[in-house]
Order: C-alpha cells, then sequence, then structure tokens
C-alpha cells in the first residue's frame, strides 16, 4: 500500500503525522518505509535527529541508488528515504527524473507493507503527481478555516486528476474529538456540494502538548508520550487504514 500525506497549508503537522504513523504501523508488525518527498524543505532526518549518509539529493543526482539510500530507524523499526539535498533544493525536479524516481520507489514498495510519502505543502506539479501516484490520498486538515480551504483545493484537484481515486480526511490539532468531526463535516459538505462526491475521514487527532515536545527532542511520540491522546489517535487511524 502507497499512502501520500498532502496538506495544501503548511505547517499542519503532515512530517510529524507521517512519521508518527510509520512508527504506528511498524509497531503492529508492518514492513514500513517512510518517503520524505517535500522536495522543497525536507525535513523527516531533522524530526528524527538523523544524519542520513545519503539522501534523495544524492539518488537522482546518480551518485547511490534507491535501495542504497535507505536509512534503517532502529527505535522507530521503520526504513526512511531522507530527502534533504546537499545540493540544493529538489523543487526544481525534472518531469523526467521525477517519473523515474517514482518506478524505482514503486519496485522497492514491494518489499514493504506500507510506504508513506511525506508530500511538500502547496499545490505545485511534483505534489499533484506523488498524490495521484499514491494508492491513497491522506489530507491534512486543521480547524483553521485557511486549512480547510486549502484541503478543499488538494481534493478538488485530486479528483480532476484523477477521478477513482481513494482520497480520505485526516483532522489534525483538534481541541476536542468532536470539534475535529465537526471540521471533517464541514469539509465533506463543501466536497458534496461543489464536486458531486465526498471523502472519507480516516480519523482525528487532538492536540495534544506532547507532540511538540517529542519532535523538540527528535524522539518519537509513542516512545516519549506512550499515553498521548494524539499517540492513540494515530494508532486507531493506522488500524483504520488496515482493516478498510
Ligand atoms: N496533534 C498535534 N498536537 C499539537 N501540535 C501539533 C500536532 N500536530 C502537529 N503539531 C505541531 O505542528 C508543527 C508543525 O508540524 P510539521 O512540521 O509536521 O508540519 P508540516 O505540515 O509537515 O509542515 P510543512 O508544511 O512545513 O512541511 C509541529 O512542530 C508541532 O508543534
Ligand atoms: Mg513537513
Amino acid at each position: 500500500m502507497i499512502i501520500a500525506v498532502a496538506s495544501g497549508k503548511g505547517g499542519v503537522g503532515k512530517t510529524w503525522f507521517a512519521i508518527a504513523l510509520a512508527h504506528a504501523a511498524a509497531r503492529t508488525g508492518r514492513r514500513v518505509l517512510l518517503f520524505d518527498a517535500d522536495l522543497g524543505l525536507a525535513n523527516v532526518d531533522i524530526q528524527l535527529g538523523l544524519m542520513p549518509d545519503y539522501d534523495l539529493g544524492s539518488v537522482i543526482a546518480g551518485r547511490v541508488s534507491l535501495t542504497d539510500a535507505v536509512l534503517h530507524h532502529p527505535d522507530g523499526g521503520f526504513d526512511i528515504i531522507a530527502g534533504r539535498s546537499g545540493s540544493g533544493a529538489l523543487s526544481s525536479i525534472e518531469p523526467a527524473a521525477l517519473e523515474s524516481t517514482l518506478a524505482t520507489l514503486r519496485r522497492e514498495a514491494a518489499r514493504y507493507d506500507l510506504v508513506l510519502l511525506d508530500l511538500g505543502a502547496g499545490l505545485d506539479r511534483a505534489v499533484r503527481r506523488m498524490s495521484a501516484w499514491a494508492d491513497t490520498l491522506l489530507v491534512l486538515a486543521t480547524e483553521e478555516p485557511t486549512s480547510l480551504t486549502d484541503a478543499y483545493a488538494v481534493l478538488k484537484l485530486y479528483a480532476g486528476d484523477k477521478p477513482q481515486g481513494d482520497a480520505r480526511v485526516v483532522v489534525n490539532q483538534a481541541t476536542t474529538r468532536q470539534a475535529g468531526e465537526r471540521t471533517f463535516a464541514t469539509l465533506q459538505r463543501a466536497c458534496q456540494t461543489f464536486l458531486g462526491k465526498a471523502p472519507v475521514c480516516a480519523g482525528v487527532i487532538r492536540r495534544d502538548d506532547g507532540v511538540r515536545d517529542a519532535i523538540r527532542r527528535q524522539t518519537l511520540l509513542l516512545i516519549r508520550h506512550p499515553n498521548a491522546s494524539a499517540a492513540a489517535d494515530v494508532a486507531a487511524i493506522a488500524d483504520g487504514l488496515f482493516t478498510a
């Protein structure tokens, strides 16, 4: 299963969520690869405090193979391909280079139960291509109106790019579970009215001080704060993805 995580608006928690979901899935015995697909401002390695020898930049420059760029996260039990490039941003990647990277990633994906793509903010060509390329698109939104309108824009483009696609919404940083469900309902109504079809809800993640603390310490939430509400919420989302 290949899942891309998008949001439109930046800073809503995509990278943190992708890491937490990778960890939750790995803890239930799944083989997981987390691919840092934020070609502009990659930071999976930063959130995890890792110093990768190779990254996507090395792969695209032809210095190493994608397989050789895979890094194992021992505490998390999942694999990572870091995105940070020593030679500058990859945001201007040529379409042909992106396609050949995705073709290699698809072959690599055969060794995993779950491949997660942490996409960048915005709606550029590469973000749209990787969203449509994945089997499932998880769109993160928060209660903020700007986040909701941006999530709607992602869903609208996705509906055009991949009419039979599988888009699901995750509401993050919800003040309460009920408030998160109301946020989802608002987005669902807009999609139903204007796009003629509505995404399903993959889950609600509550706002939790442990998230910021875990990021600041470059550790995993489920290790540092195993009883955090956000940790339980992510675990529930992981269960839903594998049982659906
Ligand atoms: N459930 C949550 N509870 C509390 N804070 C959260 C939660 N989720 C995310 N955050 C906060 O949001 C911040 C931004 O998270 P993150 O860097 O993962 O966002 P992003 O969407 O990947 O950003 P970008 O668009 O820049 O890539 C984190 O540093 C964290 O403090
Ligand atoms: Mg990010």
